[in-house]
């Protein structure tokens, strides 16, 4: 019997598209729900159906009273690991459910209930995690901002979600610098229309801050009157169908979108995933090195491992220089993790720095099972590195903010398939991935095009962008009728193999994270020395991409390009945030268009990573490429 013949990954995918309720409605047993379902799927709800409609349930309770009062309570939760601090802090799911209903009952105080919205504008610390399940325990909604991005990216997010509550921290920490959240919590504030009632800051003891009277409080003061005070939130019941966070993620224009994802498909579908996915047992220490700030840290640091009963390593460093490439190791060895997820640049980060793997070697990886890898293509030398080194399972898989959880993967629980690398594998149950041309024609086997799933979308995805359903639909829904457009392109093999290539539209991916070139554009074309500019992402040996700008100067400017691209880069920095890794920025005299007006950025972008290619018939002036060669000279 070969691999394939030996995973029960076939049968269990077509029994989820044959029969989706009666497969949703078994897994939906792994969850305890205060009212059943009245229906587990309802197609005449909201965009494309929505699941497990009339379902009562809360998602805290889930992950974390159910594994108290089911003998977990002694059972560690949450490893917070930090090599920025030298601390390792460790709650068990007693402990940590004790922080949760105390900070619940605060926010209580503060007046907050079911439905209103709370942000988070924090560092990795456990506070955060504290926090995201105090709202989901009282049916508040919280949208978590990355830390990396500044004020003005987290004042467009106060504006749309209106958080009658703001959770922050004083600074975050980056190797060698300090992060001051404060004063970008304050400025955003001070942009924004909506003003929160009250924030609740987290004083961290690597760097204080001023609280602004009458609107900042102190959270140990809180947290402290509130234990004294014996006060415990109980959980709050909220429909299947009602909304656990909004996270916000880069759309092609400068305005993100609101991605909303519900209480019971997300119970469902992460817990279905862990073990069958995943292949970890509750009781198994897990380890997921994203950010609580990305759709991945959501899932896989916080709701993923706690319904599922396992234990949650969460991470404050870097995979390289917090001290050393060895840090991953260290922490797998350390706390006994039998997985970990992370980003492909890690990999090329960790890679670059110690080629021998001579780290790897130094430390005991013997409960470590399998390396998974998602937020960008997983590129074959790295996954064949990792392989190499670490000698266990290396799993691609292929996932989006608005999706949730994976859409193609590797399934170890099911019984892993073979791997060939360069592609996530198959799609996962309940997701019908198909190749289509621009008619929205399914094109035959190994033929590219653009990925789209078939609706309905699996439980634990999208039901709308939040308060924008019309939107939701012009983005994703309406270009293939039928269908969920993933804005990824790429191909299926002849056994059903996904291949993701790239995206479709302005998004480019930087060490795993989601930029759009179109908001950086904005913010290059409003500096009053810049007629006209394009971003787009080149190659990166170790961020997979990184954005490069062309700026045209306005006529009769005669202050020096150097100076002006050097405030460009920093404009971007400070109005988008260092996340978006914008460095390089180039004057060119003008950009190279179609005779309709269209900038040539697939062919800019050619000639940037020295890659072969034709001019393009509609070129306005050949000559304009020959420019744009000439500028990148010594550039990159
Ligand atoms: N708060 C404030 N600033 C942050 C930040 C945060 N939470 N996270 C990153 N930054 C800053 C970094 O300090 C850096 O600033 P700099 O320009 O002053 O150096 C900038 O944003 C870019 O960060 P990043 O792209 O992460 O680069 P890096 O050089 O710090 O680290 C890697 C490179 C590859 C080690 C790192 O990107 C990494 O580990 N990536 C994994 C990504 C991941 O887990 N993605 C989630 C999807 S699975
Ligand atoms: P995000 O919403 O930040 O998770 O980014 C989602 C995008 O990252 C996808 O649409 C893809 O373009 C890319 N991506 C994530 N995982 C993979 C993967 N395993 N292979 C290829 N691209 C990926």
């Amino acid at each position: 019997m070969n691999v394939q013949d030996s995973s029960r990954y076939h049968e269990v995918h077509a029994r989820s598209l044959r029969d989706p309720e009666g497969f949703w409605g078994e897994a939906a047993r792994e969850i305890d729900w205060i009212e059943p379902a009245q229906k587990v799927f309802d197609p005449a709800m909201g965009l494309y159906g929505r699941w497990f409609a009339g379902a009562v349930v809360n998602t805290c309770y889930n992950a974390l009273d159910r594994h108290v009062a089911g003998g977990r309570a002694g059972q560690l939760a949450l490893i917070h690991d930090s090599p920025l601090t030298n601390t390792v802090t460790k709650f068990t799911y007693a402990e940590l459910l004790r922080e949760v209903q105390t900070l619940a009952a605060v926010m209580q105080d503060f007046g907050v209930v079911k439905g209103d919205r709370v942000i988070l504008y924090m560092p990795m610390v456990s506070e955060a995690v504290v926090a995201m399940l105090a709202c989901a325990r009282i049916g508040a909604v919280h949208s978590v901002v990355f830390g990396g991005f500044a004020a003005k990216e987290l004042a467009t997010r106060i504006d749309d979600a209106r958080p009658k509550l703001i959770f922050s921290a004083s600074c975050g920490l980056e190797p060698g610098r300090n992060v001051h959240y404060k004063p970008l919590l304050d400025e955003a504030i001070a942009l924004a229309t909506a003003k929160p009632d009250a924030c609740i800051i987290l004083q961290r003891p690597q760097q204080a801050c001023d609280l602004v009277t009458g609107r900042d409080h102190d959270w140990a003061t809180l947290r402290r009157a509130a234990r004294d005070a014996g006060k415990l939130a109980p959980c709050v019941g909220v429909l299947a169908t009602d909304p656990l966070y909004i996270l916000y993620t880069s759309g092609t224009t400068g305005k993100p979108k609101g991605v909303v994802r519900d209480n019971g498909g997300h119970l469902v579908a992460l817990k279905w995933s862990m073990h069958n996915l995943y292949g970890v047992n509750p009781g198994e220490v897990w380890w997921c090195g994203s950010d609580i700030g990305w759709v991945v840290g959501h899932s896989y640091i916080i709701y993923g491992p706690l319904i599922h009963g396992a234990t949650s390593v969460m991470y404050e460093g870097k995979p390289v220089g917090t001290p050393d490439a060895g840090a991953f190791w260290r922490v797998i060895s350390e706390h006994k993790a039998v997985a970990l997820f992370t980003a492909p640049t890690a990999f090329r980060a960790i890679r670059k720095e110690d080629p021998d793997g001579k780290f790897i070697r130094q430390h005991d990886l013997s409960t470590f099972r399998t390396l998974f890898l998602a937020g960008e293509r997983a590129d074959p030398p790295t996954v064949e590195w990792a392989e190499a080194q670490l000698k266990v399972p290396v799993i691609d898989h292929w996932w989006q903010t608005e999706t949730g959880w994976c859409i193609a993967g590797n399934p170890v629980g099911l019984g892993l398939l073979p791997v060939k690398h360069g592609s996530p594998t198959v799609p996962m149950p309940g997701y019908k991935v198909e190749v289509v041309d621009e008619a929205a024609r399914p094109v035959a086997a190994d033929i590219m095009g653009s990925i789209v799933i078939r609706l309905p979308l699996p439980p634990g995805c999208l039901p709308t962008l939040w308060q924008q359903d019309e939107r939701c639909r012009e983005s994703y829904l309406s270009e293939f009728p039928g269908c969920y457009k993933t804005s990824d392109a790429g191909y299926i093999d002849e056994d059903g193999y996904v291949f993701v290539m790239g995206r479709t539209d302005d998004i480019i991916n930087v060490a795993g994270h989601r930029l759009s070139t179109g908001s950086m554009e904005e913010i290059l074309a409003a500096h009053p020395d810049v007629a006209e500019c394009a971003v787009l992402g080149i190659n990166d040996a170790i961020k997979g991409e990184v954005p490069c700008g062309f700026i045209v100067l306005k006529a009769g400017v005669t202050r020096s390009p150097t100076e002006i691209e050097k405030e460009v880069v920093a404009l971007v920095r400070e109005k988008l945030g260092p996340v978006a890794a914008f460095k390089l920025a180039i004057t060119v005299g003008r950009l190279p268009k179609t005779r309709s007006g269209k900038i040539l950025r697939g062919t800019i972008k050619k000639i940037a990573d020295g890659d072969a290619w034709t001019m393009p018939a509609t070129i306005e002036d050949p000559k304009a490429l020959d420019e744009i060669g000439e500028a990148l000279k010594g550039r990159v």
